[in-house]
């Protein structure tokens, strides 16, 4: 799974930072923070609303200026119905709400507690059995990431309209995958692809469906 290739590439960044002097390894600590503060926003905003602290990453479908924050992702739904979406790390969020056409959803990179990734899935029903995923694992200002297919009906709406992803850092690749291409090279299809894409943690991602 893509997942497991990220635990050992996570593994190796550990064993890496560990072999590294002291005066480097605090930058490691201080990345661990927010992962308490993310996790806590995320189990709280179930009870309240306004995740205040860590800004928009709980925030709903239609954060209108599709701001280009850096050190995360802008999902825009240009499909022409709704599309549900979950941030899981450890925990799953609550679900999120894109509205069609034009709906969008927000995330500041976060860390996993448990040392892995994330995933942001996202369908077009309210149940995950079937979707499509960005996956990404935040490190030392990289961000390791891949699109998923692999949990994704072939007859999806998401592959029927097809969805994309890019970067404001030109020097990293984009991922696109035309409507219609039910065995898209940029998308995960089988559990042993290895394509993992990595980029500057503080470019501007946009993922666009449909
Ligand atoms: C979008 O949905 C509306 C209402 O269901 C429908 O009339 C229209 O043809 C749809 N457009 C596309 C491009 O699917
Ligand atoms: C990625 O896509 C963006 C937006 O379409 C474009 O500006 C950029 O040049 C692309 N980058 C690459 C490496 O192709």
């Amino acid at each position: 799974m893509a997942f497991l290739k990220k635990l050992t590439l996570f593994a190796a960044f550990a064993s890496l930072a560990a072999a590294l002097p002291h005066g480097v390894r605090p930058t490691a600590t201080v990345t661990l923070t927010p992962v308490i503060a993310t996790t806590t926003t995320a189990t709280s905003t179930s009870t309240t609303a306004t995740a205040a602290a860590t800004s928009t990453s709980t925030g709903t479908s239609t954060s209108s200026s599709s701001s280009s924050t850096s050190s995360g992702i802008n999902i825009i739904n240009n499909l022409n119905q709704t599309v549900y979406l979950w941030s899981t790390s450890d925990t799953s969020s609550d679900m999120q709400t894109l509205t069609s056409g034009g709906g969008t959803y927000t995330e500041q990179w976060r860390t996993n507690s448990d040392g892995g990734g994330i995933s942001i899935k996202m369908s077009t029903t309210t149940s995950e059995s079937s979707v499509l995923q960005f996956e990404y694992t935040e490190s030392d200002g990289t961000l390791w990431w891949d699109l998923s297919s692999i949990n994704l009906d072939s007859d999806s709406e998401f592959i029927s309209s097809g969805f994309a992803v890019s970067t404001d850092d030109s020097s990293c690749s984009n991922a696109s995958c035309a409507a219609g291409d039910t065995d898209c090279s940029d998308s995960y299809q089988q559990p042993d692809d290895v394509d993992t894409r990595s980029c500057s943690s503080s470019a501007a991602f946009t993922m666009t469906i449909g």
